[in-house]
């Protein structure tokens, strides 16, 4: 488990998740999902589909989305919105990369998914 002392928090490196791959990570027992797309992009939402609770870091990563591995449902790991859902989506959490490495920005749990 990470303690979130800091604004930014280093997760780990980028090397450590292959293309269209993706980690958990937990911070304050709250799991988080970090997903890195074929082009090098970073992304981080809630590990739990909006559905019936699936990990979504155990998804196939598609593009800048997710496909749930209980029942697939798609998901934005952009915007955290389930493909096809006008009301459904799981919290996004603010990430960026910095010299090959990944970092969460704390407080997250105030943001909100548009
Ligand atoms: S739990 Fe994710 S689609 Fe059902």
């Amino acid at each position: 488990m990470i303690e979130a002392t800091f604004e930014w928090v280093d997760i780990g490196g980028l090397s450590e998740i292959p293309p269209r791959g993706s980690r958990q990570v937990k911070v304050d027992n709250y799991a988080i999902a970090i997903f890195r797309t074929a082009d090098d992009r970073v992304y981080a939402i809630e590990d739990r589909c909006p559905h019936l609770g699936g990990p979504l870091s155990q998804g196939i990563v598609h593009g800048t989305a997710v496909t749930c591995p209980l029942h697939s449902w798609v998901i934005s790991v952009e915007s955290g919105k389930v493909l096809g859902s006008d009301t459904d989506c799981v919290r996004t959490i603010p990430v960026r990369k910095d010299n090959g490495r990944i970092l969460l920005r704390f407080p997250f749990y105030s943001e909100q998914v548009a």
